[in-house]
């Protein structure tokens, strides 16, 4: 799929990752609706400062059930849909019920959704949705408890949409990077250690995951595939480290 001109919806995007990739689809004609949930002053600047016209800001609290449907509905529907917000933190897999099922709702069902809504049966054109995962998803055994089973749960959406949806045109397909920032709050903590994990002994470019996501949206041939985007992360077991 060509990007110029066509309408991208992507999530969490207001800062870090998810910025950056709404600024180089921006850059390549893209009309970028850019969802965010607590960053609404930085959204709003990076909505002033993309190229081009028609882009807008969008917040929703996608912990909440429902507030994805009514964003799709908010940004009225996209030719390309990138799942990027996510929460992450180290979560053991006991971790309480009410706290394990916002990483759900966040992770899998507000993203799962989003792409029930790319692909509902009133749609006519085609387009393709990129899930930005995480490196997790294709190792062995999850050490993040309750965050990798989610981002696995939607790592296994992410084919089977591929699957039914592949004679409508739609494609659904998904990046899994490794280590590219520190988490969150805490963009300051070194990452030797977590680097430890990963063959390369080197970060994910942002911009590496960025060229795998623009080669996801112009390889029409392509759906249903996680590509690994991370010096070899996910080649590692868990238990071997
Ligand atoms: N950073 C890494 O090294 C790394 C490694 C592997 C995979 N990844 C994946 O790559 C993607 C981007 O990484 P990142 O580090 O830039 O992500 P991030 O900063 O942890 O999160 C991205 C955005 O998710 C949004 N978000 C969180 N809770 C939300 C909620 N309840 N409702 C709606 N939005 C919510 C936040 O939006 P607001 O700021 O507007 O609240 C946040 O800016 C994520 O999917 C992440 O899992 C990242």
């Amino acid at each position: 799929m060509q990007i110029d001109g066509k309408k991208v919806l992507i999530t969490g995007a207001a800062r870090r990752i998810g910025a950056l990739v709404a600024r180089r689809l921006a850059e390549k004609g893209a009309v970028i609706c850019l969802h965010c949930h607590r960053s609404v002053i930085e959204g709003e600047t990076l909505v002033e400062e993309l190229p081009g016209r028609g882009h807008r800001l969008l917040a929703a609290d996608l912990a909440v059930p429902g507030k994805a449907a009514r964003l799709w509905g908010e940004c009225g529907g996209a030719d390309i849909l990138i799942n990027n917000a996510s929460v992450y933190a180290r979560t053991p897999a006991d971790l309480p019920e009410e706290e394990a099922r916002r990483y759900f709702e966040v992770n899998f069902w507000s993203p799962l959704a989003l792409m029930r809504c790319f692909a509902s049966p009133e749609r006519t054109s085609p387009g393709v949705a990129v899930n930005i995962l995480d490196a997790e998803v294709l190792r062995p055994a999850a050490q993040n408890g309750i965050y990798a089973l989610s981002r696995k749960a939607l790592a296994d959406a992410t084919a089977a949409f591929a699957l039914e949806q592949a004679p409508r045109n739609l494609r659904f397909a998904a990046v899994a990077p490794g280590p590219m920032l520190p988490p969150a709050g805490m963009e300051n903590s070194a990452m030797s250690k977590v680097l430890k994990s990963v063959p390369s002994g080197r970060r994910t470019e942002p911009e590496d995951l960025v060229s795998a996501i623009l080669f996801i949206i112009g390889c029409d041939s392509l759906t249903g595939a996680v590509i690994p985007v991370d010096g070899g992360q996910h080649l590692k077991n868990h238990a071997d480290l």
